[in-house]
């Protein structure tokens, strides 16, 4: 791989964090190491790799990088990403404001790598529900097709951001205090709303996830229903799964194709929790059933959000682009 000079845009927050970590793990070859955050962070320094490094803020584009990691809001995403393109840096947005642009890329590299070939210096990583249903889902879809989707989120409160993680931990300490987050209380309790409504009664998170399932699996047709569920979970979302394929199959023919999957682990016997898997690059599937020759089955899928659902994707699409 060759050597990239690298900058981290919102280094301070959980994905960024995660980024730093992941970074480290894999030990990807780096010329140099920019950190970005908000003004709120200017004085503080992240650890990486024995060396203290600053935090900058965001107020111009670093005149020597190769590649940006963008861990920001859609907000800042839409203000700055334009101008590190404009400076040849190869951009990797975490947020939703680009993924549904039809120039840019909506990579899972172990499902639609090609569309990397003709990538405009910008790559957008896909929402963190989507990525822990689409493995399973792309290795369904090339074995036997698919025609209908329903999927059902659990979805972990690191999944929106730091002050997220804080709210709970502040209301499972003082359950009276109000939420300033979500919606409703997070701590003891669960709510089907991730994300404002829109006119047609889905939240932000459910139309991500169809709209973004059906762009990575290039079937902009799919039948694709979903409820995404926040519950009190620090990190990692889980999925109940349910699927009607497009021709008559069986249990084992899909367990082949599950257990063919890379990224993936299919797990005949018992299933995983999001305690037992945060922290893993893999997304674990289990507890696939359905008729014995017909074309509806189900199973449970689960991963970490911060992960595989956001950190370690992208890094595997910078590995792709710098290879
Ligand atoms: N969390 C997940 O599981 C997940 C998964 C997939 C995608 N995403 C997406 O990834 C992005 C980051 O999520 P997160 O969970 O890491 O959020 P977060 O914990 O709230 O972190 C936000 C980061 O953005 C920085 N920031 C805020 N305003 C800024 C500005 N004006 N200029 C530069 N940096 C600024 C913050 O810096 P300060 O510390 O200085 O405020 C912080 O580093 C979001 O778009 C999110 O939707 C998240």
């Amino acid at each position: 791989m060759k050597l990239i000079r690298l900058a981290v845009v919102g280094a301070s927050g959980l994905v960024g964090q995660t980024t730093l970590e992941v970074l480290q793990e894999w030990q990807i070859p780096l010329a140099a190491l920019r950190l970005f955050a908000s003004s709120n962070s200017v004085g503080r320094d992240m650890e990486f790799a024995g060396h203290r490094i600053p935090l900058e803020p965001l107020d111009q584009v670093p005149k020597e990088a190769d590649a940006a990691i963008f861990c920001t809001s859609r907000e800042v995403s839409k203000l700055w990403v334009p101008r590190f393109r404009d400076a040849g840096i190869t951009v990797i947005d975490h947020s939703s404001q680009y993924r549904q642009d039809p120039d840019v890329p909506l990579v899972i590299p172990e499902i639609n790598s090609h569309t990397l070939v003709n990538h405009k210096h910008l790559i957008s990583n896909p929402n963190c529900s989507a990525s822990i249903v689409l493995l399973p889902l792309a290795a369904i879809d090339r074995a036997v097709g698919l025609h209908r989707i329903i999927v059902d989120t659990y979805q972990s409160v690191s999944g929106s951001g730091l002050d997220a993680v804080a709210e709970l931990e502040s209301q499972l300490a003082n359950p009276g205090l109000q939420p300033q987050v979500y919606p409703k209380q997070i701590a003891h309790n669960v709510f089907p709303q991730v994300g404002p409504f829109d006119s047609s009664g889905l939240c932000d998170e459910e139309r991500k996830v169809v709209d973004e399932i059906r762009k990575i699996l290039e079937r902009p047709q799919l039948l694709v229903y979903t409820t995404t569920v926040r519950v009190p979970v620090r990190v990692g979302h889980s999925a109940a799964v349910t699927v009607e394929t497009a021709r008559a199959t069986n249990r084992q023919e899909l367990e082949i194709a599950l257990l063919k999957m890379p990224g993936m682990v299919y797990e005949r016997e018992g299933y995983r929790t999001p305690r037992e898997i945060a922290g893993k690059q893999e997304i674990f599937v289990s507890r696939l059933r359905g008729e014995e020759e017909g074309t509806w089955f189900q199973f449970w899928a689960v991963g970490d959000n911060l992960r595989k659902g956001a950190a370690s994707n992208a890094i595997q699409i910078l590995m792709e682009l710098f290879k």
